[in-house]
């Protein structure tokens, strides 16, 4: 399967099959005969794929630089690292990162491309279910900061993605749930057809059978790409539909520091709060919100450590660096697959959505 990201002179390939990564290679040479090839990764997907990456290496003749596992590695100095040594090697403007991983490495990588001799060509070859659903497309690249994550970055679209859901295989279970909630995500964003598709087909993406999850990866990176088409720089406000349920989410993650809640966990209990939310606030009719909460219960809820103090969340969702002139903005779901960005919400109906479903 294939399909274009239509951007202009910026339009790039994705191509999604089952056990496509072996013929990355082919693919790269066909697409950029004259280009030198550098892969960045990180120690945990080396080990895992050291035998993938061993035949890559003499096909492409890359060069391979492994940083250390982690989001607190997705700093500037990481950056600096994959740098210095693309420096070293002595690659030229007309080179081609290859980023191999979760959102980690694809978004250091990708700002890493982005800044190497004022940008070079990046390839994304996402590894983690978020990864291939959400980071690896559109062209975000970042690295974090001690003040916030993803402060430092760049607009670096892709030249080409390739999505292979083998790697799913070796991912933790927990770490595909929470890129499958941002999956589920798409299902109350990505129109009509969409919501029905997740809903009927949500047992067996869950048990990753191939062909059912890769219609279910396409369709979600489907939807990506048509909002990415029309508002790349997040300037239109369109792309802030694809942070439905982020504004509690972001908050969640920040609650608990960053540690103990994965983003994609956090994303979930996001989204019914924001379904929540919308109900409370009288956009919802009963139909559609008796089918948002079958959607609630088709997968159980992702731990926390403790229930969250209320009031103390609500606070934290204004420190979001998506808050723009102290306004909470808030993409709340309308009628099934379709939501919209509201930032007349009245306090006190946030505040009840995150009692109702986080207190
Ligand atoms: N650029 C964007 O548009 C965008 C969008 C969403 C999230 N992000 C960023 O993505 C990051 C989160 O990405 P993530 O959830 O992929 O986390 P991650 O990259 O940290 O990967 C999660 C864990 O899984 C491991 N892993 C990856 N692939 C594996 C595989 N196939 N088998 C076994 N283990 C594997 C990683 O080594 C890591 O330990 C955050 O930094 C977030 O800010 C970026």
């Amino acid at each position: 399967m294939e399909f274009t990201v239509n951007l202009g002179k910026r339009s790039y390939p994705i191509l999604l099959e089952n056990g496509s990564a072996e013929k990355l290679p082919d693919e790269l040479k066909k697409l950029f005969p004259k280009s030198r090839f550098a892969l960045v990764t990180n120690t945990t997907i080396a080990g895992l794929y050291r035998e993938l990456i061993a035949g890559w290496k003499p096909a492409l003749d890359a060069v391979v630089y492994e940083m250390p596992d982690g989001e607190e590695y997705k700093t500037i100095g990481t950056w600096n690292g994959i740098l210095d040594f693309l420096l070293a090697s002595k690659l030229e403007r007309s080179s081609i990162v290859i980023a191999l991983g979760g959102g980690v490495v694809g978004d250091v990588a990708g700002f890493a491309a982005a800044t190497f001799l004022r940008g070079v060509g990046v390839v994304q070859v996402p590894t983690t279910l978020l990864a291939m659903v959400d980071s690896s497309v559109g062209g975000k690249t970042a690295v974090d900061h001690p003040l916030g994550k993803n402060l430092i970055g760049a607009f670096h679209q892709p030249k080409m993605v390739l999505v292979d859901n083998a790697f799913l295989a070796t991912l933790p279970q927990r770490e595909f749930m929470s890129g499958y909630a941002e999956l589920f995500k798409y299902a109350f964003i990505g129109g009509r057809e969409m919501f029905d598709f997740v809903r009927s087909n949500h047992a067996l993406m869950e048990k990753k059978d191939p062909a059912v999850l890769l219609a279910g990866i396409s369709r979600s990176i489907a939807v990506k790409a048509g909002v990415v088409e029309q508002d790349e720089h997040e300037t239109g406000g369109l792309r802030a539909l694809l942070n439905f349920g982020h504004t509690f989410a972001h908050a969640l993650e920040r609650y608990f520091d960053f540690k103990e809640v994965l983003h994609g966990e956090a994303v979930w209990w996001g989204m019914h709060c924001a379904i929540s939310c919308a109900a409370l606030n009288g956009m919802l009719t009963d139909e559609t919100a008796e089918l948002y909460g079958g959607m609630r219960k088709l997968m159980p809820d992702p731990r926390l450590p403790e229930r969250p103090a209320v009031r103390r969340l609500y606070d934290m969702m204004f420190t979001d660096k998506k808050v723009t002139g102290g306004a909470l903005r808030l993409v709340l779901p309308t009628e099934p697959g379709t939501a919209v960005v509201r930032g007349d919400v009245p306090a006190e109906t946030v505040l009840a959505s995150i009692e109702e479903v986080l207190g």
